[in-house]
């Protein structure tokens, strides 16, 4: 029983969080649609506003998004003709003080780091459990296969221990929608998450990593809360 009323209470808090949001958008944006189960509602409510008059376009960050969006009836474009989306809405796995994110749970990090560098403002959406002093844990990393032994390897001297994650209703690794392998690289507590940012990407073979430390400046974080309340920092 209590783990039921624990379980409403953060998708209350996701839901307050997306809706809040979704909030944000006005008549005409394009809006970067992220990916996961803090979005979702973001895009529910996105719909309803649709429904009432507001038009918007949506650029999905990936397939889960885009057919998500095709069932709401959110119509899409793409960052081919709009380079520049005004907004990004998106969730996260963690947030430190300085907004600083690690994103990347639903293997979708790399379309939502392109779609959050190129809008004009990101909207991150979390329950409160997301929010963390500094940064640590699991950064998860998308490599090319082909250079898959070499980016482990690298991972390791710079301290991580990487793991490539394996499909859940799959045999083997998992593989993104841009057919690239997600790598969970554990790392303890991450004191500066720009160096370690830099150092990943710079690894041969690295596609993207998780960490998103270069788009603080715009970038509004929405915590949900279990009794249906929404702050932004
Ligand atoms: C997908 C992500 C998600 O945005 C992040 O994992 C948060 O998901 P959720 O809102 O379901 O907790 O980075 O790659």
């Amino acid at each position: 029983m209590i783990l039921v009323m624990e379980k409403e209470g953060a998708l209350r808090a996701k839901r307050a969080a997306g809706e809040r949001a979704a909030e944000m958008v006005e008549d005409g944006m394009v809006v970067g649609l992220g990916t996961g189960s803090t979005v979702k509602y973001a895009m529910e409510r996105l719909a309803a506003r649709q429904r009432e008059g507001v038009r918007i376009l949506g650029i999905p960050t990936s397939l889960q998004t885009a057919i998500r969006a095709r069932d709401l009836g959110i119509p899409l474009t793409t960052l081919d003709i709009h380079p520049e989306p005004d907004i990004a809405i998106d969730g996260a796995d963690q947030v430190d003080r300085g907004k600083r994110l690690i994103k990347g749970r639903g293997a979708a990090l790399t379309r939502e780091k392109i779609v959050a560098a190129a809008a004009g403002r990101l909207v991150i959406v979390v329950d409160r459990s997301k929010m963390v002093e500094g940064l640590h844990g699991v950064v998860p990393t998308e490599v090319l296969p082909f250079a898959l032994a070499p980016v482990l390897a690298s991972l390791k001297t710079l301290g991580a221990a990487p793991v490539v994650r394996e499909g859940v209703a799959k045999d083997g690794p998992v593989v993104s929608d841009n057919g690239g392998i997600i790598v969970d690289a554990g790392f303890g507590q991450i004191r500066n998450p720009e160096d370690v940012e830099r150092a990943i990407t710079l690894i041969p073979g690295v596609i993207c990593t998780g960490l998103f430390t270069a788009y603080t400046g715009k970038t509004s974080v929405v915590v949900g809360g279990e009794k249906g309340e929404a702050r932004v920092l």
